[in-house]
């Protein structure tokens, strides 16, 4: 059964999608871009800690509005993040290697687009996308996307509107979201 979340998007299916990627990355930094209130992100938090997986949380958003809500989400879980009130496009953190990073921050085809193409070569394990099916410049960007695959990506599938990509590692490894 699908719950729709009263603030959109359907639940739960996409947090699972965003949890199993992070249980299958295991430990290693987090980065999403897109942040608003701080809820995917202090999801991916809790994910991390009830795992126990080691790891740093990133956030990048436009929007330096939602930083007085967003610290006090996060501080009222005890969770800690380095967010960044930038635009993720030119892209603000050259050194942050995030082993999952989610983008869920400009919906247009252009902004989608930057954001794959600032992230697949600084992703380690997985990229997980928001809004496919349901915005048609995301669904536009990722349906190119599958028709003509990065070589260094597998895509996994989707749930809803949440689609994986793992980074290809070769032949011998196995991940959850792999078909027998
Ligand atoms: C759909 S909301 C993110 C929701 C959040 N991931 C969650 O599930 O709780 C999209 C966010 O992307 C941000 N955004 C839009 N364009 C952006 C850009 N170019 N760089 C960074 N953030 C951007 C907006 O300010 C907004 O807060």
């Amino acid at each position: 059964m699908i719950f729709e979340h009263p603030l959109g998007g359907r639940m739960p299916p996409d947090a699972c999608f965003l949890q199993a990627a992070l249980m299958e990355a295991g430990d290693g930094d987090y980065l999403e871009v897109g942040v608003y209130n701080g809820d995917s992100l202090l999801f991916a938090g809790l994910v991390k800690r009830a795992l126990g997986h080691t790891g740093k949380l990133y956030g990048i958003d436009i929007d330096e509005t939602k930083q007085m809500l967003i610290e006090e989400t996060l501080a009222f879980h005890n969770i800690e993040a380095e967010v960044v009130y930038k635009s993720s496009n030119p892209w603000p953190l050259p050194d942050v290697r995030p082993v999952v990073c989610y983008i869920d921050g400009s919906h247009s085809y252009d902004g989608v687009s930057a954001d794959w193409n600032n992230l697949k070569g600084r992703a380690g394990k997985f990229i997980v996308m928001h809004d496919y099916t349901c915005n048609e410049h995301v669904t536009k960007f990722i349906d190119g996307l599958i028709k003509a695959p990065d070589p260094n990506w597998r895509f996994c599938g989707y749930s809803r509107y949440t689609v994986v990509w793992e980074r290809n590692v070769g032949q011998e490894y196995r991940g959850r979201f792999r078909e027998e």
